[in-house]
């Protein structure tokens, strides 16, 4: 095709899964990120493959009406949002399109109901940045170059203040060329910050970082697989849904608390019977919010992180019907001899394993509860589910203004 340093212009007529606006050149597919449908855009090609072309946006010549200036000066650089140019509103119907595009494949046609973020901005409690060259940011759209930031507009203030205190304190400091990157995590006023090392850091460096963040933060440092504990805050403590829980720099958490919450008090009005199986279960914090809706619950979790913090949280609440089962739920699946009247499953991105979903195809379990954050493996799965229906499906906007969603779908057995 074209030479790829010449600008074409094109109408948007689509969007592709990622929301990248859709536009066609001499009838050959070009997705340019950052464009609504109906806007006359030009752009450049960056990589013309047989059937379509990657591009980049140079200009909007005809504007959406949904479109606004993005907050964030690193928009469109760096690759953590997909829609901080278009209003909340749009940016929640093409989720929904998109969503809706997938599910159709299934030949499912109904209603999707959306739970929108409360919080646009500010919302994570979590961020990995990275070093290169003394620059600390993250990373470039589908890329590994580092954009160097100042702070992110999605997460929440101790992490940005954590970012402002890091990035002049690793920049051109010898003790940080063997850094990796760093996790920032927090929980109501509490931060802890996780350094990923190639070699190990003095500690005294640490206690001088530690010096400048004050004492909401704790500090850890990641060598060969291995946390160490360094000074400050040990553990972060939550307090929602009358649990009391205590999170570490490494398990896995959902991102979003507010949107959390509405998403688990959504999967607890929904389980039916005495007898619950949670898979996929990490941390704990649902299958504790469960356990005192029912009978009995067993969770499987991978994790050694995630289920130790179980555990820790069956103890500290008192929990006496949950068991915690540390194990893959590929095998765990089949040892369960218990009849469960409610599954609930929330897989990594990957999805479901091939034995998963068939013994809960064929257990036909009264309720089938799936929580989802890739509509592509969602629909691989539920087409393997023959023995049931869907009867509600709904998209809780987890990572407002990124590309991403997380998707629940209620199923009943046929
Ligand atoms: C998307 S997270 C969901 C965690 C939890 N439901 C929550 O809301 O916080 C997926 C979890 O599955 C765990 N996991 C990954 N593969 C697994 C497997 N094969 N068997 C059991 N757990 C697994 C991960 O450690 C992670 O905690």
């Amino acid at each position: 095709m074209e030479n790829n340093k010449e600008k074409y212009q094109t109408t948007i007529i689509d969007y592709g899964y990622d929301g990248e606006g859709i536009g066609k050149l001499n009838g050959k597919v070009c997705f340019i990120p950052y464009t609504l449908k109906g806007e006359l855009v030009e752009f450049k090609i960056i990589e013309d493959k047989k059937d379509f072309c990657k591009c980049s946006l140079l200009n909007v010549l005809h504007s959406s009406n949904d479109r606004i200036s993005p907050l964030c000066p690193y928009f469109s650089k760096c690759g953590g949002c997909a829609y901080q140019h278009i209003n909340y509103k749009k940016e929640l119907e093409i989720k929904k399109e998109l969503l809706k595009n997938q599910l159709q494949k299934i030949d499912f046609h109904g209603d999707i109901e959306i739970v929108a973020s409360p919080k646009e901005y500010n919302y994570r409690n979590k961020i990995k940045i990275f070093l290169e060259n003394g620059k600390l940011g993250l990373k470039e759209r589908k890329s590994n170059k580092i954009c160097e930031i100042k702070g992110c507009k999605l997460v929440k203030n101790l992490i940005n203040n954590a970012i402002n205190i890091l990035k002049n304190f690793v920049k051109n400091n010898n003790h940080f060329k063997s850094l990796s990157n760093i996790v920032i995590r927090q929980e109501e006023e509490q931060c802890l910050v996780n350094f990923f090392v190639k070699r190990k850091i003095e500690k005294k460096i640490y206690f001088q970082i530690y010096d400048k963040l004050g004492e909401n933060y704790g500090i850890f440092e990641t060598f060969n697989n291995q946390t160490s504990y360094i000074c400050g805050i040990e553990k972060l403590k939550s307090l929602e849904f009358g649990l009391t829980c205590y999170f570490s720099a490494l398990s896995f958490h959902q991102v979003n608390n507010d949107v959390c919450n509405l998403l688990y008090k959504k999967i607890s009005d929904e389980i039916e019977g005495k007898n619950i199986i949670n898979c996929y279960s990490g941390n704990g914090v649902l299958s504790g919010i469960l356990s005192k809706k029912c009978l009995n619950i067993e969770a499987i979790e991978l994790g050694d992180k995630e289920h130790q913090e179980a555990e820790d949280l069956k103890q500290i609440n008192f929990l006496n019907n949950l068991t915690n089962i540390h194990g893959d739920c590929s095998k765990e699946i089949l040892r369960l001899k218990e009849d469960f009247d409610t599954i609930i499953v929330d897989p990594p991105r990957n999805g479901l394993s091939r034995i998963v979903a068939e013994r809960i195809n064929s257990k036909k379990f009264k309720k089938f509860i799936y929580v989802s954050c890739n509509s592509a493996t969602l629909v691989r799965d539920l087409k393997l589910m023959t023995n049931y229906k869907i009867d509600k499906v709904m998209l809780f906007d987890m990572f407002a203004k990124t590309g991403e969603y997380e998707t629940l779908v209620i199923l009943s057995k046929i």
